[in-house]
């Protein structure tokens, strides 16, 4: 949610400050703005709308310095105006300021700051924090003690830049729930980002900054501070990918690169970690924390999206295989009940850019509470990732299409290795362990078989772009998959979709079925393959329109579904990487033949880091 970027060193600022933008603009894209200090004075120019807007007004005149912020916005308080868009600036426009979060008390702030004469400019709650940073300012600086004092008296999350003619040549970035990392460059330069994206054209060298932590950035070096024990060391990382895993290769959208990723992305996860004759998985996060997971007696999962949809698999694979209870919770809600974690609950994070608010609070809420906690993680030294005890990472690359899709094969992926982990510490034989370690080692090869199929999904695509409303619908192992199959299309297409269990369809939903309502069935040949198929028969009863997902001749279906899509047959458990790809491609062609925006869907963004 929102990208921030800073640079400061000998080049000139806004060029690299707008590439970095233009790696961020996933994490929001309704206004962007840029701040450079030159000399005396700090030059703004910001716009609303996405990225290009902004880049057409300074295309003219770029401010000219070599000391800047940058940010693209995903509006929580005002609407995407150019007023509200980012930097924010002091009342004599010396002090610019970028945000990414909520500052919680801002209207307390901005009734003071208003009674002391402060003029607001905006209707966002990040400028109060300028003023505030303004009011703190003592004659002769420097920048960060007016910066640490201001945060003194914020409530809520930030992820900040700020730079000030009054203290030029620096930059002062500040985090406190949402994400924020130092990139240090070859030469001295130094750049600031939201996420690695922003930095790795200039270093692959990263410093994430702690939850309270603000770091000073001049040519040359940098600082690091806390806000309550001074100044800390915090250690520099590698990033283990470079550019190109950030850019589009020769696809149209991000979302069609990562779906084709996918073969790729499901070996990354499995690369080391599978033992084929012990029929068992290895797994250094896991095994290098010294906790005896034979005390777990109850798995809770927590995420949101999509990923909270690679948990449902997950329950069914922990229960099936490894024999433990297993609830998913709503991030979402699981942080605000009163959730029952007893002494052998593992709580079991699930996300892809380790930054979503949502689940890094209610892990919060779980290590208050004293249980264990992991992470099932894409982005590397995230927050999510960092937080939790052990965990398990996705290998899969940045993912920058707003639509997740290969994160979600990989997080089941990841969620089969570890209940194969559990099962085979438990009950489950070695001849057992191996048919699932087989069947994982087929996954890529029965992905590309599948991404092979697309001129005829993209066909069927066509057919069905102008329909209103689609069901998804799935039992098992395959509701999930409904969920996700009609979450895609809701999100690139602006149908209306809804996934189902299959047999729920008779209590409600059967209604609103007519030959206008194309229904898509999941269907491979599993044990409860006889009872989809007479909900199959429910549906063309009633003249729906059906889409079938099936693993072989499905003769059982012919004559009464429109349309079969043949996917490679594999044990249910993992029948969801399977069934799910078919659905990605055709939310992604139902999307590309109505003109939309694939890769930034109107009101989201990739990582959602506020509540
Ligand atoms: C997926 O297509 C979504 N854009 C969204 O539901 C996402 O999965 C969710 O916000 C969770 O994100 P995370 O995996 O990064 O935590
Ligand atoms: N709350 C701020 C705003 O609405 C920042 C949002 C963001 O993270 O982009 O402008």
């Amino acid at each position: 949610m929102c990208g921030i970027v800073g640079y400061v060193g000998t080049r000139e600022a806004g060029p690299i400050l707008i590439e970095g933008l233009r790696r961020l603009e996933y994490r929001g894209y309704d206004s962007a703005g840029l701040a450079v200090v030159n000399g005396a004075h700090v030059v703004t120019a910001k716009e609303a709308g996405k990225l290009n807007q902004l880049e057409a007004s300074v295309a003219s005149g770029m401010p000219r310095g070599r000391c800047g912020i940058a940010h693209t916005r995903w509006a929580t308080h005002g609407p995407p105006t150019r007023d509200n868009a980012h930097p924010h600036v002091s009342g004599d426009g010396e002090i610019a300021l970028v945000h990414n979060g909520i500052i919680e008390n801002a209207d307390v702030l901005r009734r003071g700051l208003e009674g002391e004469g402060y003029v607001f400019q905006s209707e966002t709650d990040t400028e109060a924090l300028v003023h505030l940073i303004d009011h703190f300012w003592a004659e002769g600086g420097p920048l960060e003690d007016a910066v640490a004092a201001a945060l003194r008296k914020v409530d809520g999350a930030y992820g900040i830049a700020v730079v000030s003619s009054r203290d030029p040549g620096k930059i002062v970035v500040a985090r406190h729930g949402s994400p924020l990392l130092i990139g240090v460059g070859p030469e001295g330069e130094m750049m600031a980002g939201s996420d690695a994206a922003a930095v790795v054209a200039l270093t692959r060298e990263v410093v994430y900054l702690d939850d309270g932590d603000y770091a000073v950035l001049e040519p040359g070096g940098y600082r690091t501070f806390h806000l309550e024990t001074g100044e800390v060391e915090r250690a520099v990382h590698h990033v283990s990918w470079d550019l190109a895993a950030i850019e589009k290769g020769g696809h149209d959208h991000f979302m069609h690169k990562e779906i084709f990723e996918q073969p790729t992305s499901l070996r990354n996860v499995m690369r080391g970690r599978l033992l084929p004759d012990e029929g068992d998985s290895r797994l250094g996060g896991v095994a290098e924390h010294q906790f005896d997971l034979g005390r777990v007696r109850r798995v809770v999962i927590t995420a949101c999206g999509t990923s909270w949809h690679a948990g449902l698999v997950g329950e069914l694979l922990l229960e099936e295989y490894a024999g433990i209870p297993v609830e998913v919770e709503y991030a979402s809600e699981f942080r605000y009940k009163n959730p029952v974690l007893e002494d052998g609950t593992l709580v079991l994070a699930v996300s892809q850019s380790g930054e979503t608010a949502d689940t890094l609070a209610a892990l919060k809420e779980a290590k208050h509470r004293g249980v264990k906690t992991m992470g099932v993680v894409n982005v590397v030294g995230s927050t999510i990732a960092r937080a939790t005890d052990f965990g398990i990472y996705l290998h899969a690359g940045p993912e920058i299409g707003v639509a997740s899709t290969k994160a979600f094969t990989s997080q089941i992926a990841a969620l089969a290795l570890f209940t194969l982990h559990m099962a085979r510490r438990r009950t489950l034989s070695v001849v057992k362990g191996k048919e699932l370690v087989d069947a994982l080692e087929r996954l890529p090869g029965q992905v590309e078989q599948i991404l092979a199929m697309e001129d005829e999904i993209k066909q069927l695509a066509y057919e069905y772009k102008d329909a209103r409303n689609f069901l998804y619908l799935g039992r098992g192992y395959q509701f999930p998959v409904a969920l996700e199959g009609a979450l895609k299309l809701k999100e690139v297409s602006y149908i209306h979709a809804e996934g189902y269990p299959a047999a729920e369809m008779k209590h409600g939903p059967i209604a609103l079925i007519d030959d206008d309502m194309p229904v898509v069935f999941l269907a491979p040949r599993d044990p409860i393959y006889a009872k989809v198929v007479s909900n199959v028969e429910e549906v063309k009863a009633r003249g729906g329109r059906i889409i079938a997902v099936v693993t072989d001749e499905a003769p059982e279906l012919q004559g009464k579904v429109d349309h079969l899509i043949r996917v490679p047959h594999t044990v249910p458990g993992l029948m969801p990487i399977l069934t799910s790809v078919p659905l990605q491609l055709l939310a992604y062609h139902v999307a590309v033949a109505r003109g939309a925006d694939v890769d930034q869907p109107r009101n989201l963004a990739k990582s959602v880091t506020v509540e």
